[in-house]
């Protein structure tokens, strides 16, 4: 999405100078062309060739450069930006800010740009909460300036509290959101994702390899495309996407539980979880003791869910996952049919770098009029922009009938 956006990084004096530098690092890697500025302030806490080097452009520090301005530099930084992050900003650049108080380059440019500005602000606790700081964030904040609030933690200054400038993963995830078209927008999309874990007694259960990634980077593309994004995770490690609604549940039981509760409302279901088919007929109340034996597990079928929502009068748009490990396209055809799915993405889990735990997919996605559209090798988060252009081209034509 930020693939050849420029953009500028406007960098003000503070502690947390050195997690702009991170910032830089993540918006160059996706492909951002990021041109930064840095008061005077910022630059006694990081020397501007750090952002030099890591930007590959030159770094802008003087309103009267005589050569940059010599094409009104600071109008053409300004036009040319797709978006405007100041990170960190101090209450100082704020305030200013919201007076129209234009004084150097950064306060200049930022005036005299059209595109959204993104502030995260950086400053002691007392700073942040002092009245006069909360009507400057409010008045901007009413003029269309978008803010990503600082964490609370220990702050440099030794005080606890509000103020330590948001992880350079959530600016970006917040500027990748503002520029990201709305397709979704007005759409409820459930997704769920991960392993079910089914309990044996307390401390063993069955379960399998899914990491959620896949999962994960399907709610939090639905969510930067304006969804509303429910997702539904069994177990795993990863922290949630911003702005989506988590629930999360342990047993495929308890999955069908958030599912069905939930669906009402959703015009989308994207069902990219590894449910267990199978758990154990009994849950042991204490832990198994070791036999001289066999032993002998007696299971049951689990629910399946997705195969209930197909049966579902009204229903959403439901998108289904089949992993195979053989007969990948005649298993998805299959389980679209007998499911009555919109959608199916065939996953070929057999390949190395393919299905569960890894950063990467391969695909064939199937639809109800036979057609099919390979997806070679990618990352889970590229497959998953994929996949929602479908549902979206899908559900703008549903809208249309
Ligand atoms: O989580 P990752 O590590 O990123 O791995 C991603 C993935 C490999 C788990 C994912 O890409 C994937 O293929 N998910 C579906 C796995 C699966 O359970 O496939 P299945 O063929 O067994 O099930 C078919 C469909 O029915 C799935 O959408 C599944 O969610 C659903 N199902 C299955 C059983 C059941 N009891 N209830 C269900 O709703």
């Amino acid at each position: 999405m930020l693939k050849d956006k420029k953009v500028i990084l406007g960098v003000s004096g503070g502690i947390a100078v050195y997690k702009a530098v991170e910032l830089l690092r993540l918006l160059t890697k996706a492909g951002a062309v990021v041109h930064v500025i840095m008061t005077r302030a910022a630059r006694e806490f990081v020397a501007p060739l750090t952002f030099q080097t890591l930007s590959s452009n030159p770094v802008h520090t003087e309103l009267f450069n005589l050569i940059s301005e010599q094409e009104i530099g600071h109008i053409s930084l300004a036009d040319r930006a797709a978006l405007f992050i100041i990170a960190p900003a101090t209450a100082n650049i704020i305030g200013k800010l919201a007076c129209g108080i234009a004084d150097d380059l950064l306060t200049t440019t930022v005036m005299a740009t059209k595109a959204k500005v993104l502030i995260a602000p950086a400053m002691n606790v007392n700073m942040y909460t002092n009245p006069v700081y909360r009507d400057n964030e409010e008045r901007l904040r009413r003029l269309g300036y978008l803010f990503v609030p600082p964490e609370k933690g220990e702050l440099a200054c030794g005080w606890e509290g509000e103020g330590k400038l948001a992880a350079p993963e959530t600016i970006f995830e917040a500027a990748v959101a503002e520029l990201t078209p709305k397709t979704l927008t007005g759409e409820t999309v459930l997704v769920t994702a991960g392993p079910t874990r089914e309990e044996i007694d307390p401390v063993r259960f069955i379960s399998n390899h899914s990491s959620g990634k896949m999962g994960y980077a399907l709610a939090r593309e639905a969510q930067r495309r304006g969804g509303r994004v429910i997702l539904v995770s069994g177990p795993v490690s990863l922290a949630p996407p911003p702005g989506v609604e988590l629930v999360t549940v342990e047993s495929a039981t308890e999955m069908r539980e958030a599912v069905m509760a939930r669906v009402g409302g959703c015009t989308v279901v994207i069902k990219a979880a590894a449910v267990a088919d199978y758990r154990p007929l009994e849950r042991e109340q204490a832990k198994i003791k070791k036999q001289t034996g066999e032993l002998t597990l007696r299971l049951v079928k689990n629910p399946d869910i997705l195969a209930e929502l197909g049966r579902l009068t009204e229903r959403p748009f439901l998108v289904g996952f089949a992993a195979e490990t053989d007969n990948l396209e005649a298993g998805a055809a299959k389980k679209l049919e007998e499911k009555n799915l919109d959608m199916i993405v065939a996953n070929d889990v057999s390949q190395p770098d393919a299905g569960f735990n890894v950063d990467t997919n391969a695909a064939r996605l199937l639809f109800r009029d036979g057609r099919m559209v390979e997806c070679p090798l990618m990352s889970k988060k590229e497959l998953a922009g994929l996949i929602l252009d479908y549902v979206t081209a899908e559900c703008s034509c549903r809208r249309q009938r």
